[in-house]
């Protein structure tokens, strides 16, 4: 295979190989002679998807197809699609090819966890060029790895929101870079609807309606997923999300960092003991399904401060009596972090059976949801309302390709997704990125005053734009 993308110079190489956290080859095939082309086929590209009103350069996501169009290309689920995923919204270099059986013929992610470890965060500057370094490098052993020709891949799909813009920037360029050029159509992809539906690759059973639990380092949404692209907002988080609060307790407590914070405080939970401090469950006054986890955050702080903890000490260095308090705080606060989970999720289940009376899983996906005590948490929740917890494996917990190019082969068999761009898109197009893009419409009874207060700038939900382009309606504006 002609290389897709110029060759990085060996000290990018070897930096890759010291970042790659997991780079998992689920199933890696060469390929026959396949019986099915792979390129679906599509209606002529001029008349089934006419560019819509954007200006010159403004490249859109989601055309607004009708119902009509799609009834058009219904490609059934025995189809043979063939879809590159690449994903940048946050911290994590990601790309993976993923069959529409889902077979995943490859999957690369490489992350920044020494910047993170660095700065105790991500700075969306210092990951902007972080990803605009690895990129190249990832898609090509993506779809080295995955052992194809050009020609048999049938689309290329991309997160184009929520995440940071420095960063989804640089992911969308190299998608439309790689469509432009194999005259690819191109599907934008919800990076928390893509945390759902891996599900879907990993248990075929799983149906809609299901309910879903989303927790990561920005986000922690409770969903109903009643269709593909339609989800109904049960709760999120009023401030910070479950990730967050992990990393930082565990930035605090002196922890290695190098894999991000949430298994650092895992394991160190591990040794301590979860009743010794009496940090209180966030929002137990509020009967919804809103989550809140700056407070819960402060309480360690000011714990932390008041054992006297000294963060600068490594945990490595620290006395056995200064690793058992730092231990005992690791363990309470994940108990209380994920008793928030576990009393939100029972209420969800309550509404969402009200709702779809025949949801029979809840979907734990996102990085906190590899977790092991948070997954055991969640199953007991889940028997006791005689539900099923499905986790994705950690790799597809976390942020990944695998989910992303999933989920355009979910969208591209339904016929949502965009023409090729122009082979010579010009670097400064002006693109279609999302950077606060919420999935679903807000449940009426959890809607709260929290965030109904908040005056910034968002793009209408991914929900709203797909009933639009079904019912035909102009597309909603922000
Ligand atoms: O989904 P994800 O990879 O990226 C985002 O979209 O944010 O989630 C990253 C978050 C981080 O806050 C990380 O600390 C947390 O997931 N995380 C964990 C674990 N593994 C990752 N939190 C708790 N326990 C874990 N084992
Ligand atoms: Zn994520």
């Amino acid at each position: 295979m002609t290389g897709l993308v110029p060759t990085l110079s060996s000290r990018i190489s070897w930096r890759l190989n010291l970042l790659h956290k997991t780079t998992q080859y689920v199933t890696i095939r060469a390929f026959k002679a396949l019986r099915i082309p792979s390129r679906p086929v599509l209606p002529p590209l001029s008349s089934a998807f006419p560019l819509n009103s954007s200006p010159p350069h403004l490249v859109s996501s989601y055309s607004n197809k009708s119902a009509a169009v799609q009834k058009q290309n219904p490609l059934s689920s025995d189809d043979n699609l063939v879809i590159l995923g690449i994903e940048t919204s946050c911290d994590d270099t990601a790309a993976a090819v993923v069959r529409s059986s889902g077979e995943i013929l490859s999957q690369v992610v490489a992350s920044q966890a020494d910047l993170l470890a660095r700065y105790g965060g991500v700075a969306p500057k210092m990951a902007e060029q972080a990803h605009a370094q690895v990129i190249d490098q990832v898609v090509q052993e993506a779809l080295d790895k995955a052992q194809l020709t050009e020609k048999e891949l049938t689309a290329v799909a991309v997160t184009i929101g929520p995440g940071l813009s420095l960063c989804l920037r640089v992911g969308v360029q190299k998608a439309r870079k790689i469509a432009g050029r194999l005259n690819l159509p191109i599907v934008g992809v919800h990076h928390m609807e893509a945390h759902a539906l891996v599900a879907r690759l990993v248990e075929k059973k799983l149906q809609f309606p299901f309910l879903a639990l989303l927790i990561s380092g920005g986000h922690n949404l409770l969903v109903l997923a009643r269709d593909l692209g339609h989800y109904i907002q049960l709760g999120t988080t009023v401030d910070d999300a479950i990730g967050e609060a992990y990393d930082k307790t565990a930035k605090w407590l002196g922890l290695d960092m190098r894999r991000s914070g949430g298994p650092a405080i895992e394991e160190l939970a591990h040794e301590g003991d979860a009743e010794a401090v009496k940090f209180r469950v966030p929002m137990k006054q509020h009967k919804d399904c809103n989550f809140s986890y700056a407070g819960l955050k402060n309480q360690v702080r000011l714990e932390i401060e008041a054992q006297n903890i000294n963060a600068e000490i490594p945990i490595s260095s620290a006395s056995s009596e200064d690793r058992g308090a730092r231990a005992n705080i690791a363990a309470s606060f994940q108990r209380v972090a994920v008793l928030h989970l576990e009393e939100k999720c029972q209420r969800a289940i309550e509404w969402a059976l009200k709702i779809e009376p025949s949801v029979k899983y809840l979907v734990a996906s996102g990085g906190v949801a590899s977790n092991k005590f948070v997954r055991s948490r969640l199953n007991q929740v889940v028997e006791r309302n005689a539900l099923q917890l499905l986790c994705p494996p950690p790799s597809l917990c976390t942020d990944n390709g695998v989910m992303i190019a999933w989920t355009g082969v979910e969208h591209f068999r339904v016929g949502r997704y965009d023409p090729p761009p122009p082979a010579n898109e010009p670097e400064d197009a002006q693109l279609d990125l999302r950077p606060r893009w919420p999935l679903g419409e807000e449940y009426a009874e959890g809607r709260s005053d929290a965030r109904s207060m908040r005056k910034a700038r968002i793009h209408p939900s991914l929900t709203s734009l797909i009933q639009a382009s079904l019912l035909g309606q102009p597309k909603p504006t922000v």
